[in-house]
């Protein structure tokens, strides 16, 4: 079969572009074959096929900053104004918070409409500066190498020799780490990766990890529900500033262009750990590709993500027997 035409890298690489390498659909496919695969061989098909530990689905409020760049000045950061924001966070794939491991965040801004449900705008950080794989091939090797669907294999891919250095045993609440897009996404006529750190000026008491395996979701507790602590996040981004230094197409390479702050993100105290808010929360999807076109995700790893989570999300939600309907804002159990 010939493979479909591709467009090569040219010498002079350019601010925002992307250049899918020759062979990237055909890893892409046999990489949505073998997540599923091995999605199937989990401990129920139910969850999500990375990320299934959730240790809490929490409410925020997301303001975009004034003075924000001209050119950065698109989709979601047009003005400055507050939006509703939903934020999950995540075990990559250990059950016990006390091992190493990814840990995520994953952002959704609710953008209402007039007479309609709102629009959606997903961030999915991590709490390391880049993503181990450079390209859809490489991302399948790993996974051939460490798909053997037992508990033993599952682990394993968390003490992979590639991880090692990607994977970090969490010293605090997920409420006070950082996490980073790794990938870059499209803003105006540039790219930026986007990065949330918890705020400098904010009261910080820190909350000391329980020797349990749900020591990270204990201690979201401890901080928003039984201490009534507002948890800050400064959301910045980086630019893209040099297409060759910081490629698009390799997501193993750091920017380290000035970060810019676009917004806060604040989750005030709250009570969010009922057996309907979990459900509701697990229930849910988020994708690097649920988003305005303004903010569209670029580069081999995020094209691949657009097949590989919609298959998870599918499969999921089949599985449950649950339907998603809009999100309003107004979900609180
Ligand atoms: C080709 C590379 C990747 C693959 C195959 C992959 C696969 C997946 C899958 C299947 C899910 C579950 C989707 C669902 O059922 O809702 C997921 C979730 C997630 N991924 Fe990835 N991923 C990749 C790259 C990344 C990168 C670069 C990051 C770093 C930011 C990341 C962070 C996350 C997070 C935080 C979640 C949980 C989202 C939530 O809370 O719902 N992934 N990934």
């Amino acid at each position: 079969m010939p493979e479909p035409a591709q467009e090569q890298a040219p010498a002079e690489l350019e601010i925002g572009k992307e250049y899918p390498p020759p062979g990237e659909d055909i890893a892409t496919t046999q990489l949505r074959q073998l997540h599923l695969k091995v999605h199937h061989v989990q401990p129920g098909a139910n969850r999500r096929g990375e990320h299934p530990k959730g240790h809490g689905g929490v409410w925020a409020t997301f303001r975009v900053e004034r003075d924000i760049p001209p050119g950065l000045r698109v989709g979601l950061f047009k003005e400055p104004r507050s939006f509703t924001a939903l934020v999950r966070y995540s075990n990559g794939r250990t059950a016990d918070d006390r091992m190493p491991d990814v840990h995520g965040m994953a952002v959704k801004v609710l953008i209402p409409r007039d007479g309609n449900t709102p629009l959606q705008q997903d961030f999915i950080m991590a709490d390391h500066v880049i993503f181990f794989a450079k390209n859809v091939q490489h991302i399948l090797e790993f996974l051939v190498a460490t798909a053997g669907g037992t508990p033993a294999s599952q682990l394993a891919i968390t003490t992979h020799p590639a991880l090692i250095g990607y994977t970090n045993k969490a010293q605090s609440s997920p409420l006070a780490l950082s996490y980073w897009s790794q990938t870059p996404y499209l803003a105006g006529e540039g790219a930026v990766k986007y990065f949330a750190m918890p705020s400098p000026d904010q009261e910080r008491l820190p909350v000391p990890l329980a020797d349990s395996p749900d020591c990270l979701k204990e201690a979201m507790i401890e901080q928003l529900t039984a201490r009534k602590l507002c948890a800050k996040f400064d959301f910045c981004v980086n630019p893209q500033t040099d297409a060759a230094v910081m490629p698009v197409e390799d997501p193993t390479i750091e920017w380290k262009s000035a970060p810019v702050k676009v917004a806060t993100i604040s989750i005030y105290p709250q009570k969010f750990d009922s057996p309907e808010q979990v459900t509701f929360v697990e229930n849910l999807t988020w994708s690097p590709w649920d988003g305005l076109p303004e903010h569209r995700p670029l580069g081999g790893i995020n094209r691949a993500r657009q097949l590989v989570y919609q298959d998870s999300q599918e499969l999921r939600h089949q599985t449950n027997a649950v339907t998603i309907g809009p999100i309003t804002g107004r979900e609180w159990f």
